[in-house]
């Protein structure tokens, strides 16, 4: 199976060789976070696409000094919205409306019910739901790379408050939640890409109701 065999050569790259991304592996790779479902569809998160070095070189010290984060090719951030408010759940409800071309009474009833219930919460607990969001997203995108013949490292190891200062996230109701540098893998100097994968066991994993 396709996806199998794309998910066995994939791995977290420790180490790239800096070489460029074509722009369409690229352009795949996003309309694939674009096409991740989302909890209602409100897609509450935003991914920037770092291409500038000097920039890529003011991140790395606050990801713990990790090599890929300047050896790739394109560093993307994933950064989910700060909360839910009105204006951003009515957008996308607006948006479904233009472009299916009419409004249904069941969708507008169910954009009154998130706008009563969303806004209102608390916004470390809204966080974590939209963070949620972007992490779905995310790992489409990790999938969508190895498509690509294209290696990824999954980030979290890095400081998000400095990272959404070094980017002014919070100015835009945003916060990073994680990281995806792309490029190729330095299989000479990363150890850990002939190591076997490591999984535990189905029995471990699954458990079958019947
Ligand atoms: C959300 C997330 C965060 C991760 N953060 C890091 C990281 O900061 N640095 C790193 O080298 N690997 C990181 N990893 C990679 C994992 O260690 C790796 O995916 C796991 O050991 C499985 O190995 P594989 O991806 O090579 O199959 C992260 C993975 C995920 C999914």
């Amino acid at each position: 199976m396709e996806l199998l065999d794309n998910l066995k050569w994939r791995y977290a790259a420790k180490a790239m060789n800096g070489k460029v991304v074509s722009e369409d592996k690229i352009d795949n790779i996003i309309e694939a976070i674009s096409l991740s479902p989302t909890s209602s569809g409100l897609q509450p998160f935003e991914v920037l696409i770092i291409k500038n070095q000097a920039i890529k070189e003011q991140i790395k010290p606050i990801a713990w000094h990790q090599s890929v984060i300047t050896d790739c090719s394109h560093l993307l951030v994933f950064a989910a919205w700060d909360t839910y408010t009105e204006d951003r759940i009515n957008k996308m409800f607006d948006l479904t409306n233009t472009i299916r071309g009419f409004k249904n009474e069941g969708w507008e009833k169910y954009r009154q019910m998130l706008l009563d219930m969303y806004p209102q919460k608390d916004p470390e607990e809204n966080f974590i739901h939209t963070s949620k969001q972007a992490y779905i997203a995310f790992a489409n995108a990790v999938t969508a790379a190895a498509f690509e013949k294209v290696d990824s490292t999954p980030i979290e190891g890095f400081d998000p408050n400095a990272l959404d200062k070094i980017l002014g996230l919070r100015e835009k109701g945003l916060r990073s939640c994680v990281l995806l540098p792309i490029g190729y893998r330095d299989e000479e100097n990363d150890w850990l890409a002939k190591l076997p994968k490591v999984r535990k066991s189905r029995e471990d994993l699954i458990t079958v109701i019947h």
